[in-house]
């Protein structure tokens, strides 16, 4: 009984801990970027996919896809005032994504880790630059 209890009750740890551990983050703790890439992970990967942290928010295909699903940063890149725009204004459109999540210094770490981490498998095709304001 003793060796039951003992058994479940570690399980149980390894699960919360697991659950809670960085091993997704793929960048060193070391790295300007690390602070960056886990505030992303606790707060944009639910909707976003990312490779670096492990994160899988985005839809996989068009017949399982979710209102919330937000732009894979797998292939889409972005730069720092693209990814500024869209924290403050709620994504580009501000109807889905929340305004917000995370503002001051943490939304510029998030925002100059996504805009060095982002795109890292976007196909080389033709495109345009855009300027967005920050206000
Ligand atoms: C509730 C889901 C949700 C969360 C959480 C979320 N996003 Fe989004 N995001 C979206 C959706 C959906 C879009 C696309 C629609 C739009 O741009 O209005 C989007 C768009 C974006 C865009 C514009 C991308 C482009 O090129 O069109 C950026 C940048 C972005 N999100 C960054 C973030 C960051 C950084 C976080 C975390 C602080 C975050 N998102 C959290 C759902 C979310």
């Amino acid at each position: 009984m003793k060796v039951a209890v003992t058994t479940i009750v570690l399980l149980a740890c390894a699960a919360v801990l697991g659950a809670c551990g960085s091993q997704g983050i793929q960048i060193a703790k070391t790295s300007p970027y690390y602070r960056g890439a886990v505030l992303f992970r606790d707060h944009c990967s639910g909707c976003h996919t990312l490779a670096t942290v492990g994160a899988e928010g985005s839809a996989t295909s068009i017949a399982n896809r979710v209102k919330g699903n937000g732009p894979n940063f797998n292939i889409r890149k972005e730069n720092v005032e693209q990814a500024l725009y869209a924290i403050r204004n709620g994504g580009f459109s501000g109807a889905i994504m929340p305004e917000n999540i995370v503002v001051g210094q943490n939304a510029q770490e998030v925002a100059s880790f996504l805009a060095a981490y982002s795109g890292k498998q976007a196909q080389n095709v033709p495109h345009t630059t855009i300027t967005l304001s920050t206000k």
